[in-house]
């Protein structure tokens, strides 16, 4: 069935509460252009709750970079196609005028973790992320909302801001999602050429751990490999790495020692 779609949150708000659903709903935000790893999401979300609810907004205020929203991938048909392929129930498409009233005056900011990693190459980022993922979970209200480990600061991000301020929403982290040579699923893949993504396929194999090279090593072969470093840092037991191939950015982490501490945990960065 064609989820049912909601472009207004007073709607959406209006909807929730005749229909009495917070006690039973998943949430999975997105900024659209669904791919295997949402869609995962979405399923464990279908699966775990009477209600899922999908948003698709792209959020101006987390890019850092103008030209990586203007080309950021639009791909509604196609994402309310996953959608009712995945039995999601809903899908909120609200737009900015509606989500920032105060047109982005107000802001969430973390001072530890957000500024290391993803917070320090791409400064602002995180504020952004925060504020609109706190401005969802609010209009939302689920009662578990679903993220992914590729974006694994965020993840951790998001659950520090779930317990900061008292949210009654499960933060629910799910694996990454790779395509069979081991290559983490992302919406910018799609602007990899053949030839870049073949190259690109060192990247998570050096990352993993699967060459047995170092810290140190690791940044030097992907250098010479064509690549530009943002980092490539170890912190509690995971490797985290973002680098450039062309304009493509790609960020990616693996889990580097046996006695990782659970997902779920808020690692000390330092
Ligand atoms: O991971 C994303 O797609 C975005 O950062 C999110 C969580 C939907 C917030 O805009």
């Amino acid at each position: 069935m064609l989820p049912k779609i909601f472009t207004s949150i007073k709607d959406w708000q209006a909807f929730l509460k005749k229909e009495n659903l917070t006690h039973s709903l998943g949430f999975v935000p997105t900024m659209g252009n669904l791919h295997a790893g949402h869609q995962s999401l979405l399923e464990r979300s279908v699966q775990e709750n009477d209600h899922t609810l999908l948003s698709i907004f792209i959020n101006p205020t987390q890019f850092d970079n103008h030209s990586d929203l203007e080309n950021y991938p639009r791909t509604l048909e196609e994402d309310i196609d996953i959608a009712r392929k995945t039995n999601v129930d809903f899908i909120l498409i609200p737009t900015f005028s509606d989500l920032y009233p105060d047109n982005y005056t107000y802001k969430v900011q973390e001072t530890h973790l957000s500024h290391i990693m993803e917070g320090k190459s791409r400064p602002n980022h995180f504020d952004g992320m925060l504020t609109i993922v706190l401005k969802l979970l609010l209009i939302a209200k689920p009662i578990r909302a679903y993220f992914g480990e590729k974006d694994f600061q965020q993840l951790q991000l998001v659950q520090g801001l779930a317990k900061a301020f008292f949210l009654d929403t499960e933060i629910i982290a799910c694996p990454t999602i790779r395509d069979e040579n081991g290559f983490a699923l992302s919406s910018r893949n799609s602007r990899l050429s053949s030839e870049q993504y073949r190259q690109a396929l060192l990247f998570p194999k050096l990352l993993s751990g699967q060459t047995q090279d170092s810290l140190k090593t690791i940044p030097e072969i992907l250098s010479g490999c064509g690549f530009q470093i943002d980092y490539i840092e170890e912190h509690c037991g995971r490797r985290f790495g973002a680098v450039k191939l062309g304009n493509v950015r790609l960020i990616d982490n693996f889990c580097i020692q046996n006695s990782i501490q659970s997902s779920n945990s808020i690692p000390n960065p330092l």
